[in-house]
Formats: C-alpha cells, sequence, structure tokens
C-alpha cells in the first residue's frame, strides 16, 4: 500500500482523495474515491454488499496495510473503531476492557464513568460473557468513547442486536455523539438507520461515492415527509423498490 496517511492540512477531520483498493488483478475495490467529514459530522456509509465499505473504514483505520492500492488518507490523530461484534477481551473485566491501554492514574474513573454513560453503571467486574450482545456493544462504545476519539469508525455496529436494542443503541448513540462531537462514520446495511442517526448519507457504488445527501433534522423522524423521500431516493440508488425495503 501506498497510501499518503498524515496529519490534517485543513479542517476537515477526514479527508480522501482518489482512493483505489483492490485484492487482485480483475479490478479494483475503491476506485478513486473522494471523502471528506467535517469534525463533528455524523456520515452514515451505505452500499450494496461487496461494494468495498469495510474495505474504506478499514483504510480510515489504518488495518489495510497489507492491501494493494494507492490514494491520500488524512485522519485525526485519534481514531477509535467499533465493529459488528465487541472485539472485548474475554480474560479481561469489563472496566479492564474499556480502560485496557489507556494512560493516567484517573483511568479506571474515567472508565467507570464511560460505563455509566452506556448505561453499564455497576457492571464494572463483570467477565464479557456475563453480558448480553447489546451490553457488550455498549461496552465497546464505552471503550471507543473514552478515548475521546476525533474520528469513530464504525462497521455495522448494531448488525447482530434484535430490532428493539438496536433502536435503543441509535439513540444511544446519537447522544453519546452529541455530547463527545467526534466526526463519525458509520457502515449500514440498513437505509432507516442511515437517515435516522446521520447528519450526511453517502452510497458508495463501483468503488467511488455514488450519492451524498444532507440529512436536514426534520427528515430523521420516521413520520416526516422528507424521511419518506430520503428513503425512497437511496433504496432507489440501491436497486430495491421502496415498498420491499
Ligand atoms: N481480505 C480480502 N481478500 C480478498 N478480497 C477481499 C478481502 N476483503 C474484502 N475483499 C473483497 O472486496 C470486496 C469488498 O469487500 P468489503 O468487505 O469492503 O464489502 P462491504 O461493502 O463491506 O460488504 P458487506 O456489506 O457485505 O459487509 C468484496 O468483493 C470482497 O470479496
Ligand atoms: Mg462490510
Amino acid at each position: 500500500m501506498a497510501a499518503d496517511s498524515g496529519g490534517l492540512t485543513t479542517a476537515a477531520a477526514v479527508r480522501v482523495r482518489n482512493l483505489h483498493r483492490s485484492f487482485n488483478k480483475d479490478g479494483g475495490v475503491l476506485n478513486g474515491l473522494d471523502l471528506d467529514i467535517a469534525p463533528g459530522e455524523f456520515v452514515a456509509l451505505i452500499g450494496r454488499s461487496g461494494t468495498g465499505k469495510s474495505t474504506l473504514l478499514r483504510a480510515l483505520a489504518g488495518l489495510d496495510r497489507d492491501v494493494a492500492g494507492h490514494g491520500r488518507i488524512e485522519v485525526p490523530a485519534s481514531v477509535s473503531v467499533v465493529f459488528q461484534d465487541s472485539r472485548l477481551l474475554p480474560w479481561k473485566r469489563i472496566l479492564d476492557n474499556v480502560i485496557f491501554g489507556l494512560r493516567g492514574a484517573d483511568a479506571a474513573d474515567r472508565g467507570r464513568q464511560a460505563l455509566a454513560e452506556v448505561g453499564l453503571a455497576g457492571r464494572e467486574r463483570a467477565w464479557p460473557y456475563q453480558l448480553s450482545g447489546g451490553e457488550q456493544q455498549r461496552a465497546a462504545l464505552a471503550r471507543s468513547l473514552v478515548r475521546e476519539p476525533q474520528l469513530l469508525l464504525a462497521d455495522e455496529p448494531f448488525g447482530a442486536l434484535d430490532a428493539l436494542t438496536r433502536i435503543r443503541m441509535h439513540a444511544l448513540l446519537r447522544k453519546l455523539c452529541e455530547a463527545h462531537r467526534p466526526a463519525v462514520l458509520l457502515v449500514t446495511h440498513d437505509v432507516d438507520e442511515a437517515i435516522v442517526l446521520a447528519d450526511r448519507v453517502i452510497l458508495l457504488d463501483a468503488g467511488v461515492v455514488d450519492t451524498d445527501v444532507r440529512v436536514e433534522l426534520t427528515s430523521r423522524s420516521r413520520s416526516d415527509a422528507g424521511f419518506a423521500g430520503l428513503r425512497t431516493l437511496l433504496l432507489d440508488r440501491l436497486g430495491v423498490a421502496a415498498d420491499a425495503g
């Protein structure tokens, strides 16, 4: 990989230019992608399965150093990543997972506060296996946010959760992001989730940004005409009939 990643040169939190990534000689997964994310901006990334959403997220996280490609990537110094599974260390208690690698005498206090923020006060000494899937994802969010990242990358963080827990997690994530104001790139399969959560929705197709739409505050409500309009537009771009979505 020959990507040029380094310090920010502008006010953007994320700046990607002409990003290419490929896994074989047949063709690229990312084919000259450009993307800017402003500080504190919440961007949802959607696209058909296999279009390169996780590839882009991994490139931004610096987790693809053995993948062929080139392009320019600028991200902040402090980046946190949340995946579909919580990736908690099974041999560490919840608080120790949350503060793992964190420096400073106040690390444990910050960890406790982060756990309280995600509704897990009192579970500090539990083992990961003693938490439900939704609780494990909340612990993973606490682990990310305790680091006060300038950029939060999340790849289908609610993908394995039931519908009701997902809705609760949406409210929690929105609240946490409003309190901590990281720039966010959230990968999701779910168009409704994208519109409800994000300031902007981008749709990846053929290795570039195909659609880039801003979500007005009022459109986040499922009963709003703006929500329905955006939903129809995005499902159409995904090649899905809105009534089937
Ligand atoms: N490590 C890898 N080795 C080979 N091919 C890969 C690798 N990772 C991803 N790919 C390929 O790159 C393409 C994009 O994969 P990616 O995981 O980025 O898609 P995605 O948009 O995240 O899909 P999904 O919505 O299913 O998670 C796919 O065709 C996939 O098979
Ligand atoms: Mg993926």
